[in-house]
C-alpha cells in the first residue's frame, strides 16, 4: 500500500456510507481504475473482475477501440435527443438488427426502460393488431425473474424482497413455473398477449433451463399467436457462447431486449429488437428518452458490437466457459453443491451448511478475485470474454485455496 493512499478507501467509503443512500452492500474494494479482466483500488492492489458488471463488461476494462469511439464522438456531438436527427443512428440501426437478425430497433438507456418498452409495444400490439379488449392483455412472466427494478417491474416478480414496501403495482401479468413448457401452455388465455423469459435466470441463481425450453416456447408462442419476448440483457452479446443466448435453440423472439455490453459497459445503452409489426405500433408521441439513442451512444454501440464481433468474443466465452465450469467441477469440496453455466455465465452452488455465499466472496477479494454472491448460496463467476487461459488459470488456482476444502 502507498503511503499517500494509506487510509484512502477507508475515506471513500465513509463519504458514500455518510452521503448515499443504502441500497447496495457492496464489497469493500474501491476501484480506481480498469484494463481488460484487471482492476486495481485506490491502494494499487490488482484483482480480476469475476463479474463484469453483472455482464456489462463482456468487452473487458475499457477496450482501447470503443474508448477511442466514445472519444471521438464526444468531442464532435453527444446528444441532439430525438427531436432532431442525427448521423450516427441510422447506422447503428442498421447494424445491430443485422448483427440480431431485426427488422426495427428501438434504444433506449438502462435494461429496465427497455423491459418496460418491451411491455408496452407488446400491449399496443395486443389491442391494435391482435383485437384483445382495452385493458385487458396479459403477459406471462417466470416465478424467480430478474428483469430489473421499476415499480411495475418488480411488481410481477416473485421475490418477496424486491417488492415489499413499493405498492400498489401494475396489474396484468402472471408467473409460471420457469423452464416448463407445459407450464405455459396451460397459462394462455384468450386476453395473453405475450410471455417474458430470461434464457438463464442469472439474478435468480444462474439458473438453466432444460435444454430445448426456448423451442418448446417458439412453438408455443407461435400457436397461440403470443408475442415471445427473451430478456438477453444479461445473456446476450457473447455471453453464454453465442451472440444470442436463444441461438443454442435455434430460435428468434418477437422481441429482443438488449443492454448492458452493448455499450461495453462504457455508457448506459439499451436497446428493444422486434418484428416490424410489434415496435411498429408506435406512434410519434407514444413513448420515448432524452438520452435514448443519443449520438455518443450510437457510437459507443457500434464500437462495442465491432469488438465483439472482431475479437470472436462469443467463441472464448464458449471455450472458456466450458475449461472453467469443467475444472470447477473436478474441485474436492465439502462446500461446493453443483457448478452450472453456460459459456462465462457460471454459478458455484455452495451447501446452506457452508453458511452463504458472501463470505466466500469476501476470502476470493482477499485472493484478488472479485465476485459477487447472487442469491444467498451462490457464487457468480462472469469474467469478461476476453478472459485467456493463463488468466483464468490464475483464478482457479485462487479459486481452488477458498473454496477447495
Ligand atoms: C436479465 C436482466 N434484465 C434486466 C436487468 C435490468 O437492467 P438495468 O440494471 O440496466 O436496468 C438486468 C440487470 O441485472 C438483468 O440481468
Amino acid at each position: 500500500m502507498s503511503e499517500k493512499n494509506e487510509g484512502a478507501a477507508q475515506r471513500f467509503i465513509a463519504l458514500e456510507d455518510t452521503y448515499g443512500a443504502n441500497n447496495y452492500l457492496p464489497l469493500d474494494v474501491v476501484l480506481t481504475r480498469g484494463k481488460g479482466v484487471w482492476v486495481f483500488d485506490v491502494d494499487g492492489n490488482r484483482y480480476m473482475d469475476m463479474l463484469s458488471s453483472y455482464s456489462a463488461l463482456n468487452q473487458g476494462h475499457c477496450h482501447p477501440a470503443i474508448v477511442r469511439a466514445m472519444k471521438r464522438q464526444a468531442k464532435r456531438l453527444a446528444l441532439t435527443s430525438r427531436a432532431f436527427r442525427h448521423d450516427r443512428l441510422g447506422p447503428f440501426y442498421k447494424e445491430i438488427c443485422g448483427l440480431l437478425g431485426y427488422d426495427t430497433v428501438l434504444p433506449m438507456n438502462s435494461g429496465a426502460e427497455a423491459i418496460e418498452t418491451a411491455i408496452k409495444a407488446v400491449r399496443k400490439w395486443a389491442y391494435t393488431v391482435r383485437g384483445i379488449t382495452e385493458e385487458k392483455a396479459g403477459i406471462i412472466v417466470c416465478e424467480n425473474n430478474f428483469h430489473g427494478r421499476t415499480v411495475t417491474i418488480v411488481g410481477f416478480s416473485t421475490e418477496p424482497r424486491y417488492k415489499r414496501g413499493f405498492g400498489p403495482f401494475t396489474p396484468g401479468f402472471t408467473a409460471i413455473p420457469y423452464g416448463d413448457a407445459d407450464a405455459l401452455e396451460h397459462a394462455i388465455t384468450p386476453d395473453t398477449a405475450g410471455f417474458m423469459v430470461e434464457p438463464v435466470q442469472g439474478e435468480g441463481g444462474i439458473i438453466i433451463p432444460p435444454s430445448g425450453y426456448l423451442k418448446a416456447v417458439r412453438e408455443i408462442c407461435d400457436r397461440h399467436d403470443v408475442a415471445l419476448i427473451v430478456d438477453e440483457i444479461q445473456t446476450g452479446l457473447g455471453r453464454t457462447g453465442r451472440m444470442l443466448a436463444q441461438d443454442h435453440d435455434g430460435i428468434r423472439a418477437d422481441v429482443t431486449v438488449v443492454g448492458k455490453a452493448l455499450s461495453g459497459g462504457m455508457y448506459p445503452v439499451s436497446a428493444v429488437c422486434a418484428k416490424r409489426d410489434i415496435l411498429g405500433v408506435f406512434t410519434p408521441g407514444d413513448h420515448g428518452s432524452t438520452f435514448g439513442g443519443n449520438p455518443l451512444a450510437c457510437a459507443v454501440a457500434r464500437a462495442a458490437l465491432e469488438a465483439l464481433q472482431k475479437e470472436n468474443m462469443a467463441e472464448n466465452a464458449r471455450e472458456m466457459g466450458d475449461y472453467i465450469k469443467t475444472r470447477l467441477s473436478g474441485l474436492k469440496s465439502r462446500l461446493v453443491k453443483a457448478v452450472r453455466g453456460i459459456g462465462l455465465l457460471i454459478g458455484v452452488e455452495l451447501y446452506p451448511e457452508a453458511g452463504g455465499a458472501r463470505r466466500y466472496c469476501e476470502a476470493l477479494m482477499q485472493k484478488r478475485i472479485l465476485c459477487k454472491e447472487t442469491h444467498e448460496h451462490v457464487i457468480r463467476f462472469a469474467p469478461p470474454l476476453i478472459i485467456t487461459k493463463k488468466e483464468a488459470d490464475w483464478a482457479l488456482e485462487r479459486i481452488r485455496e477458498v473454496l477447495g476444502r
